[in-house]
């Protein structure tokens, strides 16, 4: 589906996102044309228990809801009359912090009389690639890397997606964290990780690939995380000095190289000539590079976010919200939070 966007009359995207430990919240014209798109991370709150903590993530969601929603519109020079349609994350996530994005959403909606779509999570991770690239359009193959998704997707269309292979276990970006906090970095610990991975040395330790049968495109990351454990443990029973930045590379190397590997499989196998990086997951620096030189080499175009695109924000939530409302999709008054909602799930 090619879009014309001069055809269309001019829709005016508030967006709402608040599925985890980030209140989003962002103004669109026209789907991809991004007007403002504020973003109040909750990480200092949580980092102090070394991950996010569900009720203190609604709580906080509770307290900036407004703020930031006034902040987007001031930032935009716009009030809610020039607000003509609303889009909301309504899964995955916390179940707590979902609600928060949903009432607010529902009632500009209701106040306003204007129309309402209820977007997944996901989905947005995949749709900030349309906001970066005005020029992609599907098809393609997308790899989505986040805190709590591990999706190789193949997108037919808008809205159309085939899932080729997904996480066993762990998220890629979960992996990232806990290996991470077994070092005593910071939560999050990918940005973490990736920081040392450029001083340490990839090839210092040979962790295992995190690869399962022979043809699958699913991933497992529990057996890599367990083994930087056993390693880290061993090493300290043996009174040995752990090299961080060793450690973290090698760990890293695993990661990506299977995320590579997979990928560029999956694009082969759909013939497309584009591959898709989508999800927190896609900042890391070794992954981009990797990927980059992988797809070069297979004649293969590869598109991703900028950094504030990769993690959660709203923006990438009014694109799928808008390509939605445009097909003739709409949410009512008795949507709902659906925390393990899948990709291509609809309520
Ligand atoms: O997409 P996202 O903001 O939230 C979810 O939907 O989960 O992703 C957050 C995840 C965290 O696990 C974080 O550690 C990871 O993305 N992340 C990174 C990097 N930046 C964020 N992982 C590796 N390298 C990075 N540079
Ligand atoms: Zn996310």
């Amino acid at each position: 589906m090619i879009i014309n966007h001069q055809q269309n009359q001019q829709v005016i995207t508030l967006a709402i996102e608040s599925s985890c430990d980030e209140t989003s919240v962002s103004i669109l014209k026209n789907g991809r044309n991004v007007l403002t798109n504020i973003i109040a991370s909750q990480i200092e709150q949580h980092q102090k228990f070394g991950g996010v903590v569900p009720e203190v993530a609604s709580r906080k969601h509770i307290e900036n809801i407004n703020q930031v929603i006034d902040q987007a519109l001031k930032e935009a020079e716009m009030s809610f009359e020039d607000i003509t349609h609303v889009a909301v994350t309504y899964g995955p996530g916390l179940v707590g912090a979902l609600l928060v994005g949903l009432s607010a959403a529902k009632a500009i909606s209701f106040a306003r009389g204007i129309p309402l779509n209820g977007v997944n999570h996901i989905e947005g991770h995949i749709y900030a690639n349309f906001i970066e690239h005005k020029e992609l359009e599907p098809p393609f193959i997308s790899l989505i890397v986040s805190g709590g998704h591990t999706h190789l997707i193949y997108m037919k269309d808008y809205g159309e997606y085939e899932v080729l292979g997904r996480t066993r276990d762990d998220a890629a970006g979960e992996a990232f964290d806990k290996v991470a906090r077994a070092l005593g970095l910071n939560y999050p610990g990918g940005p973490e990780i990736d920081r040392l991975s450029n001083i340490g040395n990839k090839q210092a330790i040979s962790f295992p690939k995190a690869s399962l049968e022979q043809g699958s495109y699913d991933f497992s990351f529990s057996g890599l995380k367990s083994a930087v454990l056993n390693y880290l443990n061993s090493e300290k029973m043996k009174g040995n000095t752990i090299n961080t930045a060793d450690v973290a590379a090698s760990f890293q190397q695993s990661v990506i190289e299977v995320l590579t590997e997979k990928t560029i499989a999956c694009a082969k196998e759909k013939e497309v000539k584009t591959v898709v990086l989508a999800g927190g997951v896609a900042a890391n620096s070794g992954l981009r590079k990797l990927l980059e030189e992988k797809c070069i080499e297979s004649g293969l175009e590869l598109k991703y976010p900028s950094i504030k695109l990769c993690t959660d924000n709203a923006a990438m939530i009014g694109c799928v919200g808008y390509y939605d409302y445009i097909k003739g999709l709409k949410s009512d008054m008795h949507l709902n939070a659906v925390p393990n909602l899948k990709l291509g799930q609809r309520y």
